[in-house]
């Protein structure tokens, strides 16, 4: 039976899905908070284990990669806002947040045997409680059985031009033309993969947030939640 089998029926999955840059880790976050429960940004995990086996490892074979990507274990701490997601218990860092090593991610994450090994790991933390998951296939293959499924989208001008700002708050500039090329890069790559390409669940809720802010598009999921949930998930 797989962790995602034996979760008891009273937690709750909520999954996040969408292509690079539309702000799910935001939204994860924000949703997380206001339900009370913990978060899982899995494109971390992709990024975090793209950085530590670094360029090329896309190629090694199978089995050595599979044993590579088991030297690094993943555990969450805290909930809402607060989660902080460790690898081998340490806090994974801004270094992860760079458009290199997210096309990085992107290229170990086309590998069966990688997404084999994050797939169980993912489960096997979502089986500590009720959880908003956020990545690409959350809804498709890692929780298919999920009671809210929302996918996430924008045009990737949009996408490029929020990237930008969000670089500005950190003090750093970039072209945004070189930004949208960069995100049009990695959509195909995520969405023409073999496995678990990126695609909306047939059951999910897409959700075009080109014309919404991000508290706009929080409160359309919220509201959806509540709709469908009997009794509140927190209080
Ligand atoms: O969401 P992100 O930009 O942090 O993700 C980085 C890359 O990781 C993304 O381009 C594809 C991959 N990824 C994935 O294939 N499946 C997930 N569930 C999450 C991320």
């Amino acid at each position: 039976m797989s962790t995602d089998e034996k979760r008891p029926s009273a937690a709750v999955v909520v999954t996040l899905d969408g292509p690079a840059g539309v702000g799910k880790t935001t939204l994860a976050r924000a949703v997380a908070e206001a339900l009370g429960v913990f978060y899982m940004d899995t494109g971390a995990m992709f990024r975090c284990l793209a950085l530590r086996l670094g360029p090329g490892a896309e190629q090694l074979p199978p089995e050595k990669l599979r044993e590579a990507c088991g030297r690094w274990t993943f555990s969450l701490e805290g909930q809402g806002n607060g989660t902080r997601l460790l690898c081998n218990g340490e806090p994974v860092g801004d270094e992860i947040r760079t458009e290199r090593v997210g096309m990085l991610a992107s290229r170990i994450a086309a590998v069966p045997v990688v997404r084999e090994v994050l797939l169980e790991a993912q489960r096997s933390l979502a089986s500590a409680g009720s959880l908003v998951a956020e990545g690409r296939d959350m809804g498709t293959e890692v929780f298919p059985r999920a009671r809210h499924k929302f996918f996430l989208d924008a045009a990737p001008e949009v996408r490029a031009r929020r990237r930008l700002l969000e670089l500005r708050q950190r003090g750093e500039e970039a072209d945004v033309d070189e930004l949208a090329a960069q995100i049009r890069r990695r959509d195909d790559q995520d969405r023409n993969r073999a496995v678990a390409p990126l695609r909306p669940a047939t059951d999910a809720v897409v959700i075009d947030t080109s014309a919404l802010n991000i508290d706009e598009v929080r409160e359309l999921i919220l509201r959806r939640i509540r709709e469908r949930t009997d009794a509140p998930l927190s209080d």
